[in-house]
């Protein structure tokens, strides 16, 4: 297999979306998996007008039977995969409760996508990953998952007090930190990215960057040399006053 394969949750819009869109430009065969096959649909249409080698793939992360049929489509088609972007993710509108108005109902719907979906897919998955010769795996986290940054009372993120997002993200980046460190004897390298505040759907768009620069971080950890770094949270740094570069857990 010559092509590098690479599969984007959450790919129909959004930060998945603009990284599908990169990979497709590199040449690569972008799997789009999304869990609405309309809107899987036209996500293909939309890379492939551009010239992408772009596949819709059915995956809801929180469905292990979706998941598991996701995975076994791959191993039928392509035998392998080289780079799994952990991308789908979700807040809720209750989300900014404070913690003490936190309801379970929340935290475990959030958890669902955020930690549980991607635990769920990159276990599916990683059979496949250990086929390619080199695999990348990018977990995309976000600088609220960072404990650091957020119990900084100088930092940009001091006012922010919600459990469900924040909490999910933290856990994904522990997360991240395990799988980098059962994977470290492979060629195999675990990240987590931090796209930085994007406008997308996720937030009103009111982010003050493009999806498409918030995918430029996923993408820079899925074409990591052999020598990259694995097992960081990586990506855009607001408190640094912008630029790339690895942020504190
Ligand atoms: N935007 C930001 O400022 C920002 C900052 C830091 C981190 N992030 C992270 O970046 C990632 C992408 O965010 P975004 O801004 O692009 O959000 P978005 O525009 O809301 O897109 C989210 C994507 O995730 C998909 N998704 C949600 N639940 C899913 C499930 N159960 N199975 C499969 N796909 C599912 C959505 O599919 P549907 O269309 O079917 O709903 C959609 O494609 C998320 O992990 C988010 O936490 C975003």
């Amino acid at each position: 297999m010559t092509t590098t394969i690479a599969l984007v949750t959450g790919a129909n819009r959004g930060i998945g979306l603009a990284t599908a869109r990169q990979f497709g430009a590199r040449g690569w065969t972008v799997l789009v998996a999304a869990r609405d096959a309309a809107r899987g649909r036209e996500a293909e249409r939309v890379l492939r007008a551009e010239g992408a080698d772009a596949r819709f793939v059915p995956l809801d992360v929180t469905d292990e039977a979706s998941v598991a049929a996701a995975a076994e489509l791959v191993e039928r088609e392509y035998g392998q995969l080289d780079v799994l972007v952990n991308n789908a993710g979700i807040v809720r509108a209750d989300g900014s409760a404070s913690p003490s108005e936190t309801t379970l109902a929340t935290l475990r719907e959030v958890y669902e996508t955020n930690v549980f979906g991607v635990v769920a897919v990159t276990n599916a998955f990683l059979p496949l990953l250990r086929k390619a010769p080199a695999a990348r795996i990018v977990n995309v986290s976000s600088e609220v998952g960072s404990i650091a940054a957020m119990a900084d009372p100088q930092g940009a993120l001091s006012e922010l007090t919600s459990v469900p997002y924040p909490s999910s993200k933290a856990a994904l980046n522990m997360v991240t930190a395990m799988y980098a460190k059962e994977l470290r004897d492979t060629a195999i390298k675990v990240n987590a990215a931090n796209p930085g505040y994007c406008a997308t759907d996720f937030n009103h768009h009111s982010g003050f960057r493009t999806a498409e620069e918030g995918a430029e971080v996923s993408v820079h950890l899925a074409t990591l040399p052999a020598d990259g770094p694995s097992g960081l949270l990586w990506g855009y740094q607001m408190d640094a006053g912008g630029g790339y570069g690895t942020l504190p857990w």
